[in-house]
């Protein structure tokens, strides 16, 4: 049997705005098995990074955050701040679109990596210096002792990123959450940068959340995925169920927008994502979707089982077979 790492079980994050409040993550279920790497996807406001940042302990204190998260069995929700210090960096680490808000502009790169090792382990500085630079090696940065002594400008924004990810995985975490990690980087950066974070996932078993507007980044890499939408999961499964049969219609519609090397684009979705301060009634996704009907307005759909997918949507049995994407 696999062994979950973190059990998220009905999250739920309101901000309170000066518009009144807005619920940005509206009862979500989600497992990440040890050593596995989930991909979490949907468009840009379905609540992917509220999501974790919940997980994680760092939204402002404005937010309101209900619901269970357990990290190896622990509860980290209304846990300390002083809990929640010990266990960001060490057990759960979190990486960012933009590498270089995420480094001190005026630290030595080897020094930020230190930093972060001394932090948490009792290693003297000079092990922690020798450390930094098998980090900086172990992510593919060519002559890492001699980087190690330079600054973050000095570096390219693809090597921020993996200097981002040494320091995430400094302390060997259960889990690495990478929220959009490739998307400030050009293509090629992009599947670099990929590579990267299957070799950490492999080297040191640490399981993997990928967070991504793009579901070809998910392809690539992901053992299984959880789509999102307004706040709520709407499908979950495996990468190869969800490209060969997916049956959300709004799985369905990302699929369809992908580009697909030598054929035609499908129709993508049209319309854009709900405003959160007043969603849709029943399925938030009716005001898009093609099969919607007068039943999809009433209530919330929950995940229930359909073949080997789980999917929140109550025509799910009857709608016509989806095309193949793998
Ligand atoms: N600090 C905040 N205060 C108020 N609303 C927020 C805050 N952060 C995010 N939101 C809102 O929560 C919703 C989900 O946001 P987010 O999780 O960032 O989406 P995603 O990461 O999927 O693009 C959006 O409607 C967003 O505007
Ligand atoms: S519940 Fe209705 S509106 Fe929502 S995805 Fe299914 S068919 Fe479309
Ligand atoms: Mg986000």
């Amino acid at each position: 049997m696999t062994e979950k790492v973190l059990e998220i079980r009905d999250l739920r994050v309101t901000f309170d705005t000066p518009s009144g409040p807005l619920e940005a993550v509206r009862g979500i279920d989600l497992d990440v098995e040890a050593g596995e790497l989930l991909g979490v996807v949907g468009e840009s406001g379905s609540g992917k990074s509220v999501t974790f940042l919940a997980t994680m302990g760092l939204l402002p204190v404005r937010a309101r955050v209900t619901g269970s998260v357990l990290l190896a069995g622990e509860q980290l929700i209304g846990a300390s701040n002083k809990y929640m210090r010990s266990v960001r960096g060490r057990l759960l680490s979190m990486i960012f679109q933009d590498p270089l808000s995420a480094l001190n502009p005026v630290h030595r790169i080897g020094d930020q990596i230190s930093e972060m090792l001394q932090s948490h382990q009792n290693l003297s500085s000079r092990d922690a210096a020798k450390r930094a630079i098998e980090l900086l090696d172990i992510v593919g940065i060519p002559q890492p002792s001699d980087r190690a002594g330079q600054y973050p400008h000095e570096f390219s924004g693809g090597m921020r990123q993996r200097v981002i990810i040494a320091i995430a995985i400094a302390n060997n975490p259960k889990v690495l959450i990478a929220d959009e990690p490739t998307t400030a980087l050009d293509v090629t950066v992009q599947a670099q940068i990929l590579e990267v974070i299957e070799r950490v996932q492999e080297r040191f078993g640490t399981a993997v959340v990928l967070i991504t507007h793009d579901l070809g980044v998910i392809a690539r890499v992901a053992d299984r995925v959880n789509v999102m939408y307004a706040g709520r999961n709407v499908e979950q499964g495996t990468i190869d169920s969800l490209f060969d049969h997916p049956s959300h219609p709004y799985t369905r519609g990302l699929l369809a927008s992908l580009p697909r090397p030598g054929k035609q684009r499908l129709k993508p979705i049209t319309g854009f994502p709900p405003n959160m301060l007043n969603p849709p009634s029943g399925c938030a996704f009716h005001t898009r979707c093609e099969f919607a009907a007068d039943i999809c307005k009433g209530e919330l759909p929950n995940l229930v089982s359909f073949g080997d997918l789980q999917t929140a949507c109550v025509r799910a049995r009857e709608l016509p077979k989806s095309e193949n994407f793998a």
